[in-house]
Parts: C-alpha cells; structure tokens; sequence
C-alpha cells in the first residue's frame, strides 16, 4: 500500500476521506462561501451519500465544517441525500434536496442554524411525493430552485423515455407545497446520439441563471445541465436562450468542458460581489480498487468565473483570488518558437500555474507539455491549434502518455477554440498533482491524469509546429489552500 498518495490535489478542494461527487448548495452568505457536496465519509466509494461541507472567505483557502445531512435511519432519505440547492427563505436558510429512498429519488427540504452547520429536515418530506403524472419519466431528481416576484419556482432534472432530457418546472408559495407547471424545455435524444454533445436520455443537476443584467447590453438566459444515459455519457452542456413564462426557448446549445465527465454536475451561484462562481466535480479516471486503496476519491474543481463571451457562448477562466497561491515565478522570454520543442528545467513540479499567450499562424499548432519525466517516458501535452484557413482552432488535450499505469484512463480530449483574425491564444494551464484545468480563450478542458513517476523532476516545455510567436509565459508554484494544515495523505 502506497504511503503516500502522489495523486491527491493540495489547492483543489477534496473531502477529508471517503467519497466525493457533486457540488451542492453553492452560496455566498454573509460574507462566507459555502461549499457542500456529495459524500460518502466512510469509504471512497459512490454510497449512502450525505452532504459533506467547507467553508472559504476567500475561494481560495477551505475549511471542513461538521456533516451537514446524513441519510435518515428511516423515511424518504434513508438511502442518501442526494443533489441540491441552498435558498434564502426569509433569512432562514433551507436547503432542497433529492431524499433517495430504494430506487426513487424525491424532493425533500432542511433548514439551517444561522452559521448553516446544523441542519433539520422538516416533517412534511418529501415535499413532492410523486413525479409529474402520466409521463413516463426516466429519472427525477436535483434541483434548481429561485425566487421569482411572490412565488418560488423549481426545476428538478428528468427525462421523458422516447423523447429526451428535461427539466420539469413546478411553483410554490412556502418551498413546502407545490404545484407542477410543465416541462420548461425537452431535449431531442435520438439526435446526435452518442456525440460529445448529445443531450442524452436524462437531464442531471440543471442550473438555470441569467448572464448581463445590463438593461442596455442586454442579457442571455443559460440552462446548464449534464447529459447521462443508462450508457456512457456523462457530459456538462448548456443551452442559452431566453427563459420567458413557463419556457425557455434556446438559441444554441454549446459543450461546457471539453474534458466530459471530468467537469461533471456543476452548479453556480451568484455572489455577494454579483459575480457567476461555477463548481464541478472531477470524477476519477482510475479503478475503484485504486480509489478504495488512496482512501479518498472526487476532486472539487477550482471556482470559476463564469461571463459571456462574445460568440454568444460561456467564458470560462478561474476566480481571480487563487492567484494568491502564485509563489515563485519563472518567466520566459517573449519571441517566436521556432525549436520544434524546447524544454524549461526551470518550471517542474506537480503544483503549477501557467499562463501564456500564442499567436498562430493559419496551419500553425502550439504546444506545453506538463508532467514530463526527465526521459520523456510520461508527458502530457496540452495543444492548441489553428485551422489552415485561419478560421477556427482547436484545443486538445493529449493524455496518451500522461501514465506509465495500463489501468488508468488516458483517452484524449478535443473541443473548438475560438480565434480571432489575429490568432491569439490566452493559455492557462492549472496542474495540482492528478487534477488537470485547461482554459483557452474563455473554453474550458478539465481532467485527470495519474503519472507514476511522480518523485523524479516533472518539467514543463513549449513547442511548435509552424509560425507561432510566444508574447508572454510565466509559470508559478503553487502553495497549499488548506487552513487546518494538509490534507492527510493517506487513509
Ligand atoms: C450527478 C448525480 C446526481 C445525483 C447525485 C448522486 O453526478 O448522479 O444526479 O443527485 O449525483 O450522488
């Protein structure tokens, strides 16, 4: 048994040990970011889920708090308590959640103390006691719920069997009673089946939020949701459009990260500072018996700022505040990358962050390479490339040789990079041990790699194929972001 585990993150948010999945309940409260999520503290496996809970004055640091839900000994969430919200009801915090009892999954609600560490679940759970009738539904469970004028309203994720994913939208006056509206939007899975951005036979985690409340820059509506089926697809996606009414009706529908079930679940919250903070969970790419081995599993993402990017779509890029965790810099020299791949001895290490801006020419493909043993044996390549007509790009992630392990998973990762005329590329690359954030003007690539060799230097290089001119790189240490000392690193 490993000692050590070489693969646990030390500036990404991870449990204290056991299992991790989604985000919930994400809230900015008096000053205090709350972070709960589903957790299994008794061992690294997906089972009987409560909801764990941390705290961050600054997004950056965390603190765990006390368990904040336990499955019940009996009653409609004896079998977990599965993905939710936190709302503010007239200053009493209340959280809605999915009660799993057997096979289904109902709404359920909790109020708070004032600091949101002790939680009370009310009598009248479930608070919704069936699924919508008549419809044969595929799943129903978590939840999106705002108020809106004098009423409440809720989405809770689903699917109608034969049609596609949904969100069914319900209403209610006290968070206790309510009245079912309809479907707010229905996805079509017989297109695109099995594609990066089929919208799958159920709707999981949806989060409904509106970007720009400018009246005169004008505002988009965004549904995020995360595509499953009884299969493999699990990927985030979001559709913007205008939420109007009972409906809404979308004008596109985009990939969230190109990594899939490496940014999976994600829910945001809007902040005291008014900002959009979105959080995912980085779901394992190693066996079950490895994560039972290391004793934790599930990597919380970094917090992200989620605005409108110009094409329409969603621009990504990490809080501001975890530059606080920048220690010391290396700095490269602007110029072009004619070498066909330069190493930097200067920048190694397992705790990175890395931003550079390229210019590529049409035709022209860059590249940094992260985690690279001395002799090349493990590497993982983030590329970024220029179509030869200039118009579009593409970002990729090469995982390939990111391990020396044959049971890990190392399937590459590609999605569009948009590019304007003059090819610039903004790069940020976060490495925290197995947790990998790409971002690349605006779009975002999250996933997991695992490399052995993990005690000998681990360097960073650039390389090029083409004309590519580098305007800036610098690349930082990162520190630890745990208040109560590290994380232990072994069960
Ligand atoms: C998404 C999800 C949710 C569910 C929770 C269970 O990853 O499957 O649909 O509420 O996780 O832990």
């Amino acid at each position: 048994r490993a000692l050590r585990d070489p693969h646990r993150p030390r500036f990404h948010f991870t449990s204290p040990g056991g299992w991790l999945n989604d985000p919930n309940g994400l809230s900015h409260w008096n000053g205090v970011y709350h972070l709960f999520y589903q957790y299994n503290p008794l061992a690294a496996a997906h089972h009987r889920i409560h909801w764990g809970h941390a705290t961050s004055t600054d997004l950056v640091h965390w603190a765990d708090e006390p368990v904040a839900l336990v499955p019940g000994s009996d009653g409609p969430d004896r079998d977990g308590c599965w993905s939710g919200v936190l709302v503010d009801d007239g200053g009493v915090p209340t959280l809605v959640y999915s009660g799993r009892h057997g096979d289904h999954e109902l709404p359920c609600v909790a109020t708070g103390s004032t600091d949101l560490r002790y939680w009370t679940k009310d009598q009248a759970n479930p608070v919704i006691t069936a699924p919508p009738e008549g419809v044969d539904i595929t799943a129903f469970r978590d939840h999106c719920v705002w108020r809106e004028g004098q009423v409440w309203r809720q989405l809770v994720g689903s699917g109608i069997r034969g049609v596609g994913g949904t969100a069914f939208l319900y209403e209610s006056d006290d968070l206790r009673s309510w009245r079912y509206v309809g479907p707010l939007l229905t996805g079509d899975a017989s297109q695109n089946q099995g594609e990066l951005d089929w919208t799958g036979t159920m709707w999981e985690c949806v989060d409904l939020f509106r970007l720009g409340e400018d009246e005169e820059a004008g505002s988009t509506d965004v549904l995020v949701f995360s595509a499953w089926d009884e299969g493999t697809t699990h990927h985030p996606l979001y559709w913007t459009g205008r939420y109007q009414g009972d409906t809404f009706n979308p004008t596109a529908l985009h990939r969230l990260d190109y990594g899939g079930r490496y940014f999976y679940a994600p829910q945001s919250t809007r902040d005291e500072h008014g900002r959009r903070i979105m959080f995912g969970w980085l779901q394992e790419g190693r066996t079950d018996e490895a994560n039972a081995q290391a004793g934790w599993c599930g990597v919380m993402s970094l917090p992200r700022l989620v605005t409108l990017a110009t094409d329409g779509g969603l621009h990504q890029a990490p809080a501001p505040e975890l530059t606080e965790l920048r220690r010391e810099r290396v700095e490269v020299a602007p110029g072009r990358q004619a070498d066909r791949y330069t190493r930097l001895p200067a920048v190694r290490g397992d705790q990175l962050d890395i931003e550079t801006t390229l210019h590529l020419a049409p035709g022209a493909t860059a590249w940094l390479v992260v985690r690279e043993t001395p002799d090349g044996a493990e590497r993982t390549v983030v590329e970024v490339s220029r179509a030869q007509d200039g118009t579009g790009g593409t970002l990729r992630l090469r995982r390939e040789t990111s391990s020396l392990d044959p049971t890990v998973d190392t399937e590459p990762r590609y999605g569009e990079l948009p590019l304007g005329t003059n090819g610039r590329v903004d790069l940020r690359v976060l490495v925290d041990h197995s947790a990998l954030e790409v971002f690349a003007n605006g779009r975002a690539l999250t996933a997991r790699i695992y490399p052995t060799r993990a005690n000998e230097a681990v360097g960073v290089g650039i390389g090029a194929d083409g004309d590519v001119a580098l305007e800036r790189f610098d690349a930082w240490q990162m520190a630890s972001a745990f208040t109560d000392g590290p994380r232990p690193l072994w069960p």
